[in-house]
């Protein structure tokens, strides 16, 4: 640990859980906990909580928790170091003069000299623009209808004819090839040399979503190939985890975004007042980027290009939308070939027309299907309508089901009953399918899981933690030694000390996992409830149970622990059980 204890929980208490996560999610409240939509899975009514009392987060849906720590690690991928320099600059605290030698540090450091050298790069670009010889650049820019403030806006840049120019700058300002070399901006390459990987393009920054710049789209002026040159993955720069314009758009409050393929078509439209415009990098879209724009909305609008390369990306990005949870509908930009064309030629309100007139994913899918087949011929017809059938299976509620069912059917002019036996015909083949593989799966994942003595050390816990009283009644019998290693040892001893002093902090007892698997399984302690039994007796007798199991375990565990042949051990240990179960006879367990 780099951080002592107490300013690890000085930096929490003072990042309040329920303001940190609102600035991620939208919270209501309601009693006393915050509801919202979680950002961990997707879901379409909340069941994500925040809990000011215990500064603890819970997702009823996908079982994600942990305190305000946790959070920040599981959204924006931190490590627990970087969750803690991020929360302590938030807070304003300042943290002691970091130690350069771990390993852990070295990453973390790598990525901050990364995104250093990526911010100086789109500084350097952006006034090589205003030079003389960033005119041409400049000019290009302007020619293709950008403002100044456009410019400004997405700080768009020049990088010059020379191919070393960003290179002597990064070094000038003292930094290692090896590092610059992990930036991606500047080639090693044995026979040529070492240059700029842009030279003679105009540059489009692209940032994350807290507007850090992470890389680069470079356009050539003119024609030339590749048209655009991005930067590579680095360890900042992960294209399926970020988009385009996203660090803009996420504040548009606009209820949809629009998804489109590229830098300039984003631009464009922000230009044109569509400020909730966004473009994957110069890759196919992913489930990742859908999952990212499902933390800020609920439903997309792909506007891609009108050729036949735009509306395959538009179908491929149609279930991976879907299974985001987005609702989804498509722009036609026909008779142009992007939005940049559409919006340079016919302007704002007929844009805003084509995004009114968005049409109906499945109704999109099915008349690009319908393209395939002759309708007119029966066996053409029958084909079609049996691929139209297998589609409609995905709509899982009945009524939307049968609301597109009666589309298809009238528009098609197949008889409504005939489509729908059809269609469930369909449904069964896939159910039993479905079934085999789900049986198989929970299977195994039982088999992995059972472990009956963590079981009772579990609930033991959770008890302890949902009615602390609790404690004073079983202390003389039960110590963190009866949770002898893991997560548990370690959550019981800090628990033990806290019911002890009479104070119980969940959250602080969270601080001391620094890995987010050891944090989950710590803070599902802290969100599970104890289950309602048919009466108090009934619940006093089953926690009092739960100790004699917890209790019995201990010792199964010392046992495993003897040498094969140390029979004194032994028996000394079978002593023990007698006496202890003996004395756990007295424990009464009362929950008045
Ligand atoms: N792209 C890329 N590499 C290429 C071509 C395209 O990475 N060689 C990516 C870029 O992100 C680009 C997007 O794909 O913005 C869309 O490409 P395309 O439709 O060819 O270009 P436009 O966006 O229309 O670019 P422009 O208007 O500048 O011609
Ligand atoms: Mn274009």
């Amino acid at each position: 640990m780099y951080y002592g204890d107490d300013l690890i929980e000085e930096i929490r208490i003072k990042n309040d859980i329920v303001d940190v996560i609102s600035g991620y999610v939208k919270l209501q409240r309601k009693g006393s906990s915050y509801f919202g939509l979680c950002p961990f899975h997707n879901e379409k009514s909340p069941s994500f909580s925040v809990t000011p009392s215990k500064q603890m987060y819970h997702c009823f849906g996908c079982g994600a928790g942990g305190n305000v720590y946790t959070f920040v690690m599981q959204y924006e991928n931190y490590d627990f170091v970087e969750a803690v320099k991020f929360l302590a600059e938030r807070a304003g605290i300042v943290l002691p003069e970091e130690s350069k030698d771990a390993e852990n540090q070295k990453t973390s450091s790598l990525r901050k000299t990364l995104l250093e050298i990526n911010k100086k790069a789109a500084y350097f670009y952006f006034y090589k623009l205003k030079q003389q010889d960033g005119q041409i650049g400049y000019q290009y820019l302007t020619k293709r209808a950008l403002s100044p403030e456009t410019i400004k806006h997405f700080g768009l840049g020049y990088a010059g004819k020379y191919r070393d120019e960003l290179y002597r700058y990064l070094k000038k300002e003292g930094y290692s090839d090896e590092v610059l070399k992990e930036s991606g901006l500047i080639t090693f390459d044995e026979k040529r040399g070492i240059y700029d990987k842009f030279f003679n393009r105009v540059m489009f920054p692209i940032m994350d979503v807290n507007s850090r710049v992470i890389g680069f789209g470079g356009r050539v002026m003119g024609d030339g190939e590749p048209k655009y040159l991005n930067s590579p993955e680095t360890k900042v720069f992960e294209k399926s985890r970020n988009l385009y314009g996203l660090n803009l758009a996420r504040s548009s409050r606009a209820a949809y975004m629009i998804i489109c393929e590229g830098y300039m078509d984003v631009i464009a439209m922000h230009q044109a007042g569509f400020q909730n415009a966004v473009a994957s990098l110069g890759t196919a879209f992913t489930s990742g980027h859908a999952s990212l724009l499902k933390r800020y909305t609920e439903e997309v609008l792909l506007c891609y290009d009108s050729d036949k390369a735009g509306i395959n990306a538009a179908l491929r990005a149609i279930p991976i939308c879907k299974s985001a949870g987005l609702a989804v509908k498509i722009i036609n930009m026909q008779p142009y070939k992007d939005p940049d064309e559409f919006i340079r030629n016919l302007g704002h309100d007929a844009f805003q027309e084509r995004i009114e007139q968005a049409k109906n994913a499945f109704f999109f899918e099915i008349e690009v299907l319908e393209q395939d087949y002759d309708l007119k011929d029966p066996e053409g017809k029958t084909r079609f309508v049996n691929e139209v059938a297998k589609k409609l299976l995905n709509f899982e509620e009945e009524i939307e089901r049968n609301n597109y069912l009666e589309a298809v059917a009238d528009r098609y002019h197949i008889g409504f009953e005939n489509l729908r036996m059809l269609v469930n015909k369909f449904g069964l083949q896939l159910d039993t399918a479905a079934k085999s593989f789900e049986t198989q799966q929970k299977r195994e994942k039982r088999r992995e899981e059972k472990n009956p003595a963590l079981e009772h050390q579990m609930l033991l816990l959770t008890w302890l933690i949902d009615r602390p009283g609790l404690y004073a009644q079983i202390k003389d019998y039960v110590t963190p030694k009866d949770f002898p290693e893991g997560v548990y040892h370690i959550v019981a001893k800090c628990l033990f000390a806290q019911l002890e002093e009479g104070v119980l902090e969940p959250a602080k007892i969270l601080n001391v996992f620094q890995e987010r698997e050891e944090q989950e399984k710590a803070a599902a302690l802290f969100n599970a409830k104890v289950p309602a039994l048919e009466s108090k007796a009934a619940e006093e007798k089953a926690c009092k149970d739960v100790v004699v199991k917890v209790k019995r375990g201990t010792m199964d565990y010392e046992m495993s622990r003897l040498e094969p042949a140390d029979i004194v051990g032994m028996q000394r240990l079978m002593a023990d059980k007698k006496n202890m179960i003996q004395e756990l006879e007295k424990l009464h367990i009362s929950f008045d």
